[in-house]
């Protein structure tokens, strides 16, 4: 096995970022395949934490090559302050590489994200990072993709293309419109920077399976935020499953070995939504407290709810989850009881699976079983056995509702807080 997918499987944060720096270690090789900077990856290690919102959680490792892969849409300015930011803390980040199929987010892509939001009365609250649109201009043949960007005299012909559409929309609006010559001027600086960057990456990561190198596909957002198999429509605009790696990377299907499924020992949410186990009060306060759960991309307050293990068997059902890893354990030290939903109640019946209405899935009441919680300090637990008694069997029990093993847990955000009870990888 060579190739290990690193899948979100509630709804974003469950700490991809951390866990991809940990195996890292190993990879010749990091890809993100799909998102933007929506995303926020927290790595924390010796005294320092990083934000990372586009380039891949292995760029802290200097032998591991790292990839902005072709589904990922990318805003030039965001990339250029990270890697700013990276090379000011010594990362040289000479083993970045970007697809040259990527697409670009503009800052048109922005406005429209606020102006589209603005028009909802149920709002989605994106992250206003111009994520949906960039995406729809994808889906609609007029987006431009890196590998011209980086080119001034193509950038300027395609925006010729792209701009009355998008001037039109926001004339109508009522919004400021974008000026051609001025675009033009404004990324020259920015593409002549990004330009080296710039590669084939269907093929760095099909070279890389063909030497049998060590790859990691690390997801952003997470599986019940997926545009088709999450709660639609209060999703984001890709798919953060494993099923999405091949077509937004280029690679057959089965180069994805395995699959590590990412979930906190308890759920979160940001943004709007559907979310069935939400809970509120001061349990919920003192988990978000000792959680600090506030949104890396936006710090925005994370709803907090009981682990909702009916969504993560519908996470199962389409990544495949070979393992799981549990997040976060340590944030539930002392709370007194420890609730897991095990089902559904809906319309007075019970079910154990994700409806696919979202109308349906609003009515679903969680229900829940108790367990007794644990207490202690467990941020120094190296082993299973260095658990309490509580923890162990919360574990257990989760393990036994998803139906897939436990192959690692983590009880604190740095490096050495993480706990292997399986090599696989
Ligand atoms: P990602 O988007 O999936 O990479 O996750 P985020 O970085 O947005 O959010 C996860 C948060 O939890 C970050 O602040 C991490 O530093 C932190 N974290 C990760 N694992 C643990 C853990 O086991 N315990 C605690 N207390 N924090 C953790
Ligand atoms: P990481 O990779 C958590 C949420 C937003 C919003 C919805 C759509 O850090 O886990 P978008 O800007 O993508 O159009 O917003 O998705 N969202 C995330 N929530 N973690 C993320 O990424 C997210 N990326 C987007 O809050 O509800
Ligand atoms: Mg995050």
């Amino acid at each position: 096995m060579s190739t290990l997918a690193v899948i979100g499987a509630q709804w974003g944060d469950e700490g991809k970022g951390k866990i991809t720096d940990y195996l890292a270690l190993k990879a010749d090789l990091v890809v993100r395949f799909q998102g933007g900077d929506n995303a926020g990856h927290t790595i924390v290690f010796g005294k320092e934490k990083y934000a990372l919102h586009l380039v891949p959680s292995g760029i802290f490792r200097p032998d591991t090559k790292n990839l902005l892969a072709a589904g990922m849409v990318i805003n030039p300015l965001s990339l250029l302050e990270e890697i700013d930011m990276l090379k000011e803390k010594g990362f040289d980040c000479e083993n970045l590489v970007i697809c040259a199929r990527a697409h670009v987010i503009l800052p048109y892509h922005q406005a429209l994200d606020t102006f589209y939001e603005s028009l909802k009365k149920d709002k989605v609250g994106t992250t206003a990072k111009g994520i949906g649109p960039a995406y729809m201009d994808k889906a609609a043949r007029r987006g431009i993709r890196i590998g011209e960007f980086c080119d001034p005299a193509r950038f300027a012909a395609h925006l010729s293309v792209v701009l009355p559409h998008i001037n039109f929309l926001l004339e109508s609006a009522g919004m400021e419109t974008f000026d051609k010559t001025d675009l033009v001027e404004r990324f020259k600086p920015v593409q002549d920077r990004l330009r080296p960057y710039v590669g084939d990456g269907a093929a760095v990561v099909n070279d890389a399976i063909d030497k049998d190198l060590k790859v990691l596909f690390e997801g952003a957002q997470g599986t019940m935020l997926c545009l088709d198999h999450g709660t639609y429509p209060y999703v984001t605009s890709s798919s953060p499953t494993a099923a999405a790696i091949p077509i937004n990377v280029g690679i057959p299907p089965k180069a994805v070995h395995k699959v590590l499924g990412i979930t906190k020992a308890y759920a979160t949410r940001v943004g709007g939504g559907v979310f069935p186990s939400e809970i509120s009060g001061d349990t919920a306060d003192s988990i978000r407290q000792n959680g600090n759960e506030f949104g890396t991309t936006t710090g925005r307050p994370r709803r907090i709810g009981w682990l909702d293990t009916v969504a993560l068997r519908h996470a199962v059902r389409i990544n495949g989850f070979d393992y799981l890893a549990i997040m976060l354990l340590d944030v539930l030290s002392g709370v007194d009881e420890l609730k897991l939903c095990t089902a559904y109640e809906l319309d007075g019946e019970r079910i154990d699976h994700v409806p696919a209405s979202i109308d349906d899935l609003k009515r679903c009441r969680p229900v829940l079983n108790r367990m007794p919680g644990f207490t202690g300090d467990i941020s120094s637990a190296k082993t299973f056995e260095d658990l309490p008694q509580n923890a162990r069997n919360y574990l257990e029990e989760i393990a036994r509702l998803v139906g897939v093993g436990i192959a690692l847990f983590s009880v604190g955000p740095g490096r050495d807080q993480t706990v292997l009870l399986d090599t696989f990888f």
